[in-house]
């Protein structure tokens, strides 16, 4: 048997494979198809702490290796999600990771009082709850004009210093790629006491129909992900990797098992999986299959032994 566990911040995943947040649901339309079980952690869809309708008009594009996406953070609230998704997630055994979004700082702060206090009641209660928080610091910051808060380095520490502050469950901290330099907020993060940083999130980026000669999408620009990131995402990885202590889930593009590898060469510890979910329904499963036989290939016992080989 090959050792695939991880650990970030003192939390055991039995393998690298997570679920990044807004590509998978909660599991519960992908536990049909397999079983997920199987997997290292899931991501839930971005919570706000208020329901979100989303935007309107298009909110998905096809691209070269990739799609552009302006869901706009549809989900039904951080009540409805304890109350109602929490129940298939108190079944399922990977490490459950509450993906927390905000349009300014005092929603963040009682989003994560919310999530907190009830992890902190179902532990008491030996029920399985939210493991950790990962904090999707790349929406629009409403009171700087709509500037995300993960592109200035000071105005991403004044919501990481205060959710710190009232959360006693791990944070991890999910970097833009579009920040001003993620290496400098990679380190403010451990500064101010995040216990990890997951990185990237989407690219800014545009499509234009040029028969209506307007941008497809209402808010004029959307969210890249997929296979044609990888090669940028891994390299902001390596990066990143190379000036924190904490632990990094790296992400962007995976659309293979080798991909997993070269993540993890980078120096994550794990990582997550987003858009491949939408072009292969049983991703997970298959990645876990084939970093298995590169392993037995490769005679290597444990992931250790090549995590963050690339110096
Ligand atoms: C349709 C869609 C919805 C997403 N929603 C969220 C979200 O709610 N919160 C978040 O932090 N990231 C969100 N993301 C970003 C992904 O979690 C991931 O960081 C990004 O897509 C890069 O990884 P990938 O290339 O493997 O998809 C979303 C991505 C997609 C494609």
């Amino acid at each position: 048997m090959r050792n695939l566990a991880c650990n970030v911040a003192g939390i055991p995943f039995k393998n690298p494979i997570v679920m990044a947040s807004g590509t998978f649901g909660f599991g519960q339309e992908y536990a049909k198809l397999y079983d997920i079980n199987k997997l290292g952690g899931i991501s839930c869809k971005g919570l706000t702490l208020h329901p979100r309708k989303g935007n309107p008009g298009t909110r998905v594009w096809e691209t070269a290796g990739g799609m552009l996406n302006s869901v706009g953070l549809e989900n039904p609230g951080i009540d409805a999600f304890l109350e109602e998704e929490m129940k298939f997630w108190e079944t399922i055994e990977p490490v459950k990771i509450a993906n927390l979004g905000g349009s300014n700082i005092e929603e963040y702060v009682l989003g994560a009082l919310k999530i907190t206090k009830d992890a902190e009641e179902r532990r008491r209660q030996n029920q399985r709850a939210v493991d950790m928080i990962e904090l999707n610091i790349s929406c629009p910051n409403v009171k700087e004009g709509g500037m995300a808060f993960g592109v200035k380095t000071a105005v991403a520490r004044e919501v990481i210093r205060e959710v710190r502050q009232v959360t006693s469950l791990p944070l991890a901290v999910k970097l833009s790629p579009n920040a001003e330099n993620i290496v400098d907020m990679a380190v403010m993060c451990e500064d101010e006491g995040a216990e990890c940083v997951s990185l990237v999130n989407t690219f800014s980026g545009m499509k234009i129909d040029i028969y209506q000669r307007r941008s497809v999408f209402h808010n004029m620009y959307a969210g890249l992900s997929g296979p044609s990131i990888k090669p940028v995402a891994l390299r902001m990885v390596h990066q990143v990797a190379q000036q924190v202590t904490i632990p990094v889930m790296g992400m962007g593009g995976i659309a293979s098992a080798s991909d997993v590898i070269e993540f993890i060469m980078a120096g994550a510890e794990v990582v997550q999986v987003g858009t491949y979910n939408f072009m292969n329904l049983r991703a997970g499963e298959e990645l876990l299959a084939g970093i298995r036989s590169f392993m037995e290939l490769e005679n290597i016992q444990s992931l250790d032994e090549i995590r963050g080989i690339i110096q």
